[in-house]
């Protein structure tokens, strides 16, 4: 969602702090905005020209007669409400252009706050939530409240999740940061402290981060109201892997081709870390007793996107290998079914960011239900992983490509893990076959590495449907999840219309679809159902629509049915989603490519959603 940055300090190099805003473009963005306060002043400059605004704001930065400011406060907006309009973006000042502020989240009663400051005479300049905290804080501080003070008591009277920075130019040397369940961080180093939502902008400026607790009011720099630095200090350090060296581009256009040939080292990095050199279960992060993990007869599965992708996957993996039934749900729906849950009941979150606050408010409520709860992310020491009892970590590195590869291929390797830990603990694996099903799923990597050198090959066999606009993908048991993916990313990178459909379910009405302007994009596994999957090609071929099939090599039998044949290595068919997600990816983003898309910044996305 929104990016925020602020910083405190005699002296900031501005063009430094700046840097950092940059490095959360990769969350989405459509507008960005940057309150400085120098020699007292407060400027504000905005921009609202979509993708372009980084730039516009970095020509405005150097135009001015300045470089070093006492304050910086910077912002990347996605909209939730009022248009990426300049009006919109933020920082947001209060009447008296005293208080400048920065808003990641929903304020839920906004309509009345703004009504009841509206007949006190406030003017408002934006439609946004946001504006309402400025004018709500200058009442506070015109009635003789100190900044921290006032603004705690604004953020009572703010309903939502949510997080906020504030500059204030009557007090140049001081920040002030507040949150609710939205991600916010703080650090200081040399003389200088920061807040941001989010780490990668810390990366080349500070070395310890700390999450700001949450209905805290954190001052940082010579506030006079309290020591952001005491408080700090009696906190826990987060702990990031990553350096800002992870997330340089290497030698590629966009981190999307980039991340997706990070795969294979993503679901190694991932698998190998869960295993001895002899194949046994390292879980020591999972903090749940085994003999407890033992007496679990209900899993369930909870995500949002690309991680509910993974975790239709891990439902045949966890059935198959530890055969415990297993329901799987996007989080923003389980939330509210009223789920029935008990402490037999192990409730998997996944999030690559660890911030979607649906997967975190979902994964909350079982917790409260009284079931046990593991965390699936990539960043540690984020939300999900702190609400849960344990977690298990992939380690793809930063993913900044708002279009999530690597980290699904880690997911899938941190569930196929967990699936086999689990069926060796119930006694559905012996010890054999779970050292045997680990050894499997590390040597996926070597199969992983020559699919993802094959794009090259594709690359000319897709030209004829560069200019296609409806796609349906197709699979069946555990390939269906892997053609839920391929739609995904086909909408999200390339903005063509793209369906998934369980092979068999075509004859049941999507079939009426297809004529010879569609194309079909069917993935048929070496498995029990591949010649049912051949019967559905032949339905397929029937109607004329253009058919690409993914098959593993080897198999002849869709060479005179299908269009296009991409190959992938053969594999046990339960590691074939691993395989069969790659030429879908790679299909995506040579879609997006070829028609000019930013592969990294697709369009009305944000790469972390802390909004419900
Ligand atoms: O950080 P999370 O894994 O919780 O994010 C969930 C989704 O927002 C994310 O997977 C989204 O669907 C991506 N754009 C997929 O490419």
């Amino acid at each position: 969602m929104c990016g925020i940055v602020g910083a405190v300090g005699a002296e900031l190099d501005l063009a430094s702090i700046f840097d950092g805003l940059r490095r959360l473009e990769y969350r989405g963005y459509d507008s960005a905005g940057v309150a400085i306060i120098h020699n007292g002043e407060l400027e504000v400059a905005k921009a609202s020209v979509a993708r372009e605004s980084m730039d516009v704001l970095a020509d405005w930065l150097s135009a001015q007669s300045f470089s070093t400011g006492q304050v910086m406060l910077g912002h990347t907006r996605w909209p939730t409400h009022g248009a990426p309009t300049l009006a919109n973006t933020h920082p947001h000042l209060d009447c008296t252009g005293d208080v400048a502020i920065v808003h990641n989240g929903i304020i839920e009663n906004f309509r009345e706050l703004r009504a009841e400051l509206q007949e006190r005479g406030h003017a408002f300049r934006s439609d946004t939530d946001s504006e309402v905290i400025a004018h709500l804080l200058e009442e506070s501080l015109r009635g003789g409240e100190r900044p921290a003070d006032g603004l705690g008591r604004v953020f009572e009277r703010l309903v939502g999740h949510m997080s906020i920075v504030v500059a204030l130019r009557s007090y140049p040397g001081m920040l002030l940061g507040v949150r609710r369940t939205s991600p916010l961080l703080a650090a200081t180093h040399a003389h200088q402290s920061f807040f941001a939502s989010d780490a990668p902008a810390f990366l080349a400026l500070a070395e310890q981060f700390y999450e700001v607790p949450e209905d805290v009011v954190v001052v940082l720099g010579d506030g006079v109201a309290g020591d952001g630095g005491a408080l700090l200090a009696t906190l826990e350090p987060l702990s990031i892997e990553w350096s800002s060296q992870d997330a340089v581009l290497d030698g590629f256009a966009s981190y999307y081709e980039m991340e997706l040939h990070q795969s294979p080292e993503a679901f190694y990095d991932t698998v190998s870390a869960l295993m001895t050199l002899d194949h046994e279960a390292v879980v020591d992060q999972l903090s749940i007793d085994p003999y407890e993990l033992r007496r679990i007869r209900k899993v369930v599965i909870i995500g949002c996107g690309t991680s509910y992708h993974a975790g239709l996957v891990g439902r045949y993996l966890v059935e198959h290998l530890a055969r415990i039934p297993v329901e799987v749900d996007v989080a923003s729906e389980y939330r509210y079914r009223d789920p029935i849950l008990d402490a037999d009941t192990l409730v998997i979150g996944i999030s690559q960011s660890g911030e979607s606050l649906e997967t975190i408010t979902a994964l909350r409520e079982c917790i409260a239900s009284g079931a046990r709860t593991i965390a699936i992310t990539n960043v540690i020491g984020s939300q999900l992983s702190r609400v849960a009892d344990g977690v298990l970590y992939t380690r793809a590195g930063p993913e900044i490509s708002v279009a999530s590869t690597k980290t699904h291929l880690a997911q899938i390797g941190a569930l196929g893990m967990l699936a086999i830990y689990l069926g060796e603990l119930k006694g559905v694996l012996y010890p054999d076959e779970s050292k045997r099903r680990r050894r499997e799923l590390l040597e996926m990597t070597r199969l992983l590495r020559i699919t993802v050198q094959r794009q090259d090959d594709w690359h000319a066999m897709l030209a004829d449907y560069l200019h296609r606009e409806r796609f349906f993908f197709i699979g069946r048991n555990l390939l269906y999840p892997v053609a839920m993916e391929g739609a995904l990313k086909m909408k999200e990178l390339s903005y063509i219309a793209a369906e998934a459909y369980p092979a068999g379910e075509l004859k049941h009405g999507p079939i009426a679809m297809l004529d010879d302007q569609a194309v079909v994009v069917a993935l048929l596994g070496k498995d029990r159902l591949h010649d049912k999957m051949l019967s559905n090609l032949e339905e397929v071929r029937a109607r004329g629509a253009k058919l690409i099939v993914v098959a593993v090599d080897g198999d002849t039998s869709p060479d005179d049915l299908a269009d296009t044949v991409l190959r992938i290595p053969p594999s046990d068919a339960l590691w074939s989603p691993l395989l069969m997600v790659v030429p879908l990816q790679e299909l995506a983003g040579w879609m997006a490519q070829v028609r000019g898309y930013d592969l990294d910044k697709p369009r009305n996305l944000a790469k972390t959603v802390t909004v419900e």
